[in-house]
């Protein structure tokens, strides 16, 4: 299938429903249980840089030294530089040594990626995982928000973001009123829906609406005994049980289990774009062709009826 191109919230920027996302890339055995080669990754960007896939997402902190920004540098110096229409977002992080996540500290860290990626500016910034400060001292005077907002207002970036976890958190982080995009994960997938209260906030304050992780890191794709995790952390139980009933139910209707997984981000109307991690270049195909499935409607039935309850949601 081709990937529609949707406006981002209110940005202005316009952006393939489909986003590649690059924590795989970086090599994080220890988040998805395998290695994966500078080779492989770079070869994994070229491919998306071939496809019809115009949204890119990686962050300073993923893999030790911003290795997955080096390898999307790496293949856009092979491609002689950004493509045309290509939104690359990348996120700032605190200091690796020093935990540091001042407001220097969020300039040093958008110096760096610009320097790993080879661009001279990224469209869209984000705030990566807040929940490693309390938030009053993100909002403090001088601190990192506003880093971010001074960044914006000196059109050094296109447009500010918060990305990460917690649903009630991100949602200050909104309310604050800076913010022009959002980007949860796991948190809208077949077995959580913590974020939905979240993405009608953004929806309606025009905020725009990212949607990370639809195979809860690798479960609703790989299957809960190849990987065992989801949202990067042992989740047994009720959880991986609901997991394997939903891939009977897919296999009972001749659907692959992550088709389902994916298009549940993709039909969602307060999703703009869904982020999912690959790391190989036979993925980008495939997760076209995942996208383009035809899904009874029967399916959607019984995939909601198995749906874990609310307690077994990441929150
Ligand atoms: N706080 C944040 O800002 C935040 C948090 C989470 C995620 N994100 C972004 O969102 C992206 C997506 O999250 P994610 O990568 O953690 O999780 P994900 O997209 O839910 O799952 C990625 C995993 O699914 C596997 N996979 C993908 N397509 C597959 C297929 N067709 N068949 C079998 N396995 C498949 C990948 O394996 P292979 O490696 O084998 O392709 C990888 O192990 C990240 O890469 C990152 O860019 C941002």
């Amino acid at each position: 299938m081709t990937p529609t191109t949707r406006p981002l919230g209110a940005t202005g920027l316009a952006v393939t429903e489909l986003c590649v996302g690059t924590s795989p890339l970086a090599s994080m055995p220890q988040l998805y249980g395998y290695d994966v080669s500078e080779e492989r990754a770079v070869a994994t960007i070229e491919a998306v840089l071939d496809s019809d896939i115009r949204f890119i997402d990686t962050s300073n902190g993923y893999g030790a030294d911003g290795e997955a920004e080096r390898r999307i540098g790496a293949a856009l110096a092979e491609r002689g530089g950004l493509p045309d229409g290509v939104v690359l977002a990348t996120k700032v992080d605190p200091d690796p040594v020093t935990g540091d996540f001042s407001g220097a500290r969020v300039n040093a860290s958008y110096r760096e990626s610009l320097d790993r990626l080879g661009v001279d500016g990224v469209p869209l910034l984000y705030l990566h995982d807040p929940e490693r400060i309390p938030f009053e001292d993100a909002v403090a005077a001088g601190g990192p928000v506003d880093a971010l907002v001074s960044l914006r207002a000196r059109g050094l970036v296109g447009h500010i973001g918060v990305a990460g976890g917690p649903v009630e958190l991100m949602r200050r982080y909104l309310e604050t009123g800076v913010f022009d995009v959002v980007l949860s994960h796991n948190r809208h997938t077949l077995v959580d829906r913590s974020a939905d209260g979240l993405f009608a906030f953004a929806r309606k304050h025009g905020i725009g609406v990212v949607n990370a992780a639809p195979y809860g890191g690798g479960m609703l794709a790989k299957g809960p005994d190849a990987q065992s995790k989801y949202g990067y952390g042992e989740r047994p139980g009720p959880l991986a049980a609901a997991v394997r009933s939903m891939a009977d139910a897919c296999a009972a209707h001749g659907v692959p289990l992550p088709a389902a997984a994916l298009q549940f981000s993709l039909r969602s109307p307060l999703i703009d774009a869904t982020v999912v991690g690959v790391s190989s270049p036979e993925r980008v195909a495939q997760t076209l062709e995942y996208a383009g499935w035809d899904i009874p409607d029967a399916l959607w039935a019984e995939l909601d009826e198995l749906a874990p309850s609310p307690e077994h949601w990441l929150g």
